[in-house]
């Protein structure tokens, strides 16, 4: 007989993570991942080391069903799952693509149930037995999902739970589906159905209050067994519950074990937002560019003695693989410039320092960002330290493009003084510059970040674009140009940010 062990030492406890980014992730209002992303993905989530990956939804279209099994087949570490209603052709499109589990879903709440399915709650708990028990002479690991639980009857909502463990569900996901419970509730729901069947307890909790990662939280520390979450918290609306926020929330306060290798949740979250299109703000908790940035002078300076001044310190960025930044602004103090400076070895006397952080002020204080080469830049012309070396210098540049035409990029440039051309193609014209200009560079980066923003309004407008790339060594250099084309201010600034990562390494090499 399958057993539910209720513990409350939380340091014994392990819970396991299904992630359904590639299902209700998926289901996000404008993403759609091809079946090469979707592969990918899948690959990362196993690497990462989540326990389960729902990897579609089979009975939905000749070329979901395709995916899913690509998958399937790639002989990942994580166990696949499909996504059926509780109708056999669903579990036989599930089976026929070789999921190590079937995840039924039934609508349980009067609304869903009247307005959707059109069952009796009589019809519903037969039809929720005997699809499990057909799931189950096929395969061994079945999942019963009973939609909407939080609006449903609570008694209904135990009888159909209780159909299921009886029928031989492996486990029974407890849904938020609309989103509209706190945390209190979910506790006591949780704690009230485990008393009630044997099998293991799963929870699917949605976005629309802003509350999945906490009510997630709430079931497992009420015994809940295993958690449902996707990347960066994509889903249908608001989203679900966020796999990085809930997983750091398990592991470095609740001192629960998920298996995750956390250091790969900021790769992971990027990758996902770079094949979704949705681009993570840069104030979202842990993956966030912001997570362990400092700009405020008392900040900047508590972390540079002692980073759990002013961050959590159970969790570290190295922890989530993320990197601590001081960054540039209005806020910033002398400790931090001096920091970033002495970095690079260019030392300023207290008088120049001040007038470097007065520059900086004055600047950013006009709404501009400052990046590194800025930075660099305002200091040069303080101390009169520019040396005016410039590995690449930009000399011609033609990009061409139009509805039947592959942009097409050509760029010539003074590299260490001899002159280099190069052409390349992209999926736009500014992917066709970069990759020309990347092309023609000396050294190996890759593109982190890219920001377009625009200085006035108009189609006449000033764009200012910043740039950073990543060297092979993990050391990120940032920089920006303005102009009103923004395909050349593009090149410009990637040349920018070339320049400074040379200008760095040749200062290491010459302090
Ligand atoms: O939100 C929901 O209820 C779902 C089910 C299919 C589990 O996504
Ligand atoms: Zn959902």
């Amino acid at each position: 007989m399958r057993r539910i062990v209720f513990s409350v030492d939380n340091k014994k406890r392990k819970v396991t993570i299904f992630d359904t980014t590639l299902r209700d992730g998926e289901q996000t209002p404008g993403v759609s991942f091809t079946k090469v992303q979707k592969c990918a993905i899948a690959g990362e989530l196993s690497s990462l080391g989540v326990h389960f990956i729902e990897a579609g939804f089979p009975a939905s279209s000749e070329s979901e069903r395709d995916t899913v099994r690509e998958i399937a087949h790639i002989g990942l570490n994580s166990k696949i799952c499909g996504l059926s209603r509780s109708v056999q052709a669903d579990v036989d499109a599930c089976l026929d693509c070789d999921v190590d589990m079937v995840h039924v879903f039934i609508p349980t709440s009067e609304v869903q149930r009247m307005h959707t399915i059109r069952k009796s709650p009589e019809e519903v708990i037969e039809i929720t037995g005997n699809i499990i028990r057909y799931v189950r002479d096929h395969i061994g690991l079945c999942m019963f999902s009973a939609m909407d639980a939080t609006r449903t009857d609570p008694q209904f909502l135990i009888d159909v739970c209780k159909a299921a463990d009886d029928a031989g569900a492996t486990i029974i996901n407890v849904p938020d589906t609309v989103g509209i419970y706190t945390p209190n509730r979910m506790h006591k729901l949780i704690t009230g159905l485990l008393s009630h069947v044997q099998c293991p307890l799963d929870v699917h909790c949605h976005n629309d209050f802003g509350l999945a990662v906490a009510n997630t939280v709430a079931a497992v520390n009420a015994g809940a067994s295993q958690m449902q979450v996707t990347v960066n918290g994509m889903g249908e609306r608001a989203g679900n519950a966020d796999l990085a926020q809930s997983v750091m929330i398990l592991e470095s306060i609740e001192g629960i074990s998920t298996g995750i290798k956390t250091e790969h949740l900021v790769p992971v979250s990027k990758l996902v937002s770079r094949y979704s299109g949705l681009s993570i703000p840069p104030i979202q908790p842990v993956v966030g560019d912001n997570a362990f940035s400092h700009e405020s002078g008392i900040h900047s300076h508590g972390v540079i003695a002692c980073s759990a001044t002013f961050e959590p310190g159970i969790m570290t960025p190295e922890m989530v693989g993320h990197k601590r930044r001081l960054t540039l602004g209005k806020h910033v103090g002398r400790h931090a410039v001096r920091q970033m400076l002495e970095e690079v070895h260019i030392h300023p006397g207290d008088v120049e320092l001040d007038q470097i952080v007065d520059k900086i002020k004055f600047i950013s204080g006009k709404g501009k960002r400052i990046t590194d080469a800025d930075l660099y830049e305002i200091a040069d012309s303080v101390t009169g330290t520019a040396n005016g070396s410039r590995t690449i210098i930009l000399e011609d540049f033609a990009v061409m493009t139009g509805n039947h035409v592959l942009p097409t990029a050509s760029v010539r440039a003074l590299v260490n003084g001899k002159k280099e051309t190069y052409s390349s193609t992209g999926t736009g014209p500014v992917d066709a510059a970069l990759n020309a200009i990347l092309g023609m560079s000396p050294f190996r980066v890759q593109l982190k970040e890219f920001r377009v923003e625009a200085i006035s309004g108009g189609s006449d407008a000033i764009g200012h674009v910043t740039i950073a790339v990543e060297d092979e060594g993990g050391s990120t250099f940032d920089a920006s140009a303005s102009g009103d084309d923004i395909v050349l201010a593009s090149a410009e600034a990637m040349i920018n940010a070339l320049n400074l990562l040379y200008r760095i390494r040749e200062q290491k090499k010459n302090p």
